[in-house]
């Protein structure tokens, strides 16, 4: 039986257009994913769209729509953007769905039902356009919303609570002190900020709009939106209906790595409600929730909200897929706050997939073909053993970090073969072993690089989609080869004669 993976991003609100941030979530989420299935795992990959709420109520209204025809568009332009991104999801949930509502209802009633949820009244801040109530320290002295900067407004209504101080111990003791939130320095802030002071229950329903759905048991009452939106990670498989089977073979086995990846400033919701809720609802828990920074733009949180966003539609277009992807991977390491400009990303591009890695295969490419005509003769000549060993040294830390999600370091351990490589060609100068007619060394040489350059694409695979086939092509792999390679058989690769040479990341001028 294959290993399992199940890894979903955060579904996001379709209250404005996608920007970068979105795009980095989506993208590392997919690359994962597809680090995985090489790696030999059975995965699913769920997004989608996070659709109820005040917010879309009044954009909705703003344009003379209904909220779903105000949807329709917002959704396909979501879906456009994951295409152009080569985001290779296996579900996109709505939380407009019919089966996502019927079961939210359900999962309502049974909280209920457990006496985790209780009737009350909430009094308080809230801020509309995070859709969160807030606390006295998430508010400026002006009464605005730190987050999103927007003033906020004073709520009174009848609610139902979930009774989150039933779960102080197990979200204490067990969620926050094991490895489930990463990077492991979240954990301390979680319980510090929210946990230790004690956990407030959290009010999950709103009589005062009426855009959400609507509980069985009092239907003035909308769920309001955490329990509405997280659980849309196991109704999406199938929780609680008819067709149950995705639930069963990822949630329901144990063995399943499960991964959910979510922004800074929505990691309290999903390593403590979302443990909470499961808990409640006698299910098991996550392995990891992966925790990642914001992407600045001009010193802030680029945000709908604020709109200082940049589009990433734009920068695909002008530059490609890839480029975008090996930004996103290499460039904005997950522990820590990036930034996305236009010049930084340029540099990026100049320095690792022009100078480095296309420059590579590009050279190694030309010497086979022009000194050996496309093949060189791996029956008799092996690769240089010091090099073998590097690469396979590449492979095992590449692995690793990767298994611990830390993409950024994993893809700068290939980048540093890559370099490697690119010195391996300046010492051994082949030109010079041409020159003198040592065909044997130079074999030798060119050889030790198709192999090693193979390893480099391959480890590159998740993350170089449109240009994957392209490199291994001009390195003689052919495409039934790139359909079986793998990271066991990577240096075990049968080449074909080269006939193609392929444009592969130009510099950008
Ligand atoms: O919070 N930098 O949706 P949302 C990095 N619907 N990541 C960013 C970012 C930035 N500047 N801006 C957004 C919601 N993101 C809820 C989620 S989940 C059950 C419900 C990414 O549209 C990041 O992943 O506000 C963040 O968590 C998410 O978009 C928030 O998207
Ligand atoms: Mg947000």
């Amino acid at each position: 039986m294959p290993k399992k993976f199940y890894i979903t991003t955060p579904i996001y609100y379709p209250s404005g257009n996608l920007h970068i941030g979105h795009a980095y979530t989506t993208t590392l989420a997919d690359i994962l994913k597809r680090y995985k299935k090489l790696d030999g795992y059975e995965t699913y990959f769920l997004t989608g769209s996070d659709e109820h709420g005040q917010k879309i109520e009044q954009k909705a209204e703003e344009e003379n729509l209904t909220p779903m025809e105000y949807l329709k568009d917002k959704v396909e332009s979501f879906k456009t953007l994951w295409n152009l991104l080569y985001i290779d999801y296996d579900k996109f949930i709505r939380t407009t769905d019919v089966y996502h509502e019927e079961t939210v209802k359900k999962i309502f009633t049974k909280l209920l039902e457990e006496g985790y949820i209780y009737e009350g009244k909430y009094e308080g801040f809230y801020c509309v356009s995070c859709e969160e109530f807030l606390n006295s320290d998430q508010i400026t002295k002006d009464n605005r919303c730190k987050i999103s900067n927007n003033a906020v407004v004073v709520v009174q209504e009848d609610t139902y609570f979930l009774q989150l101080s039933k779960f102080q111990n197990f979200i204490e003791n067990d969620v926050l002190a094991s490895d489930f939130l990463i990077p492991a320095y979240r954990r301390n802030e979680m319980i510090n900020s929210f946990v230790k002071p004690e956990l407030k229950d959290l009010s999950v329903t709103r009589t005062s709009f009426s855009w959400g759905i609507p509980i069985n048991e009092n239907p003035k009452h909308i769920v309001y939106v955490w329990i509405d939106a997280l659980t849309n990670y196991i109704t999406a498989l199938g929780y609680l209906q008819e067709n149950d089977s995705n639930f069963n073979k990822y949630w329901g086995d144990k063995d399943t790595e499960i991964l959910h990846l979510a922004g800074k400033e929505i990691i309290r919701f999903h390593s403590i409600y979302w443990p909470a809720i499961l808990k409640g609802l006698n299910l098991r828990q996550p392995n990891h929730l992966l925790g990642h920074g914001w992407i600045l733009s001009g010193g802030t949180k680029m945000s709908k909200s604020i709109g200082n966003v940049v589009d990433p539609i734009k920068i695909i277009q002008k530059y490609g897929a890839d480029g975008f992807r090996f930004y996103i991977a290499y460039e904005l390491p997950t522990e820590k706050d990036g930034n996305f400009t236009e010049d930084l990303f340029v540099e990026s591009y100049n320095a690792h997939l022009a100078n480095n890695v296309g420059n590579l295969i590009s050279r190694t490419n030309q010497m086979i073909t022009k000194y050996f005509e496309g093949k060189l003769n791996h029956s008799v000549i092996k690769m240089n053993s010091v090099v073998e060993k590097e690469v396979i040294s590449t492979i095992n830390n590449y692995k690793k970090l990767m298994d611990e999600y830390k993409i950024s370091e994993a893809t700068r351990v290939v980048l540093d073969l890559g370099k490697t490589l690119n010195k391996y060609i300046e010492e051994q100068t082949p030109w010079t072993l041409a020159k003198e007619e040592r065909f044997e060394e130079l074999e030798e040489v060119l050889i030790t690089l198709q192999k090693a350059i193979v390893a480099v694409i391959l480890l590159l695979k998740p993350i170089l989609v449109e240009n994957t086939d392209k490199m291994f092509n001009d390195m003689g792999i052919s495409k039934k080869q790139i359909e079986i390679i793998n990271f066991d058989n990577i240096l075990e690769m049968k080449f074909e004669k080269i006939e193609s040479k392929q444009i592969l990341f130009n510099r950008i001028k």
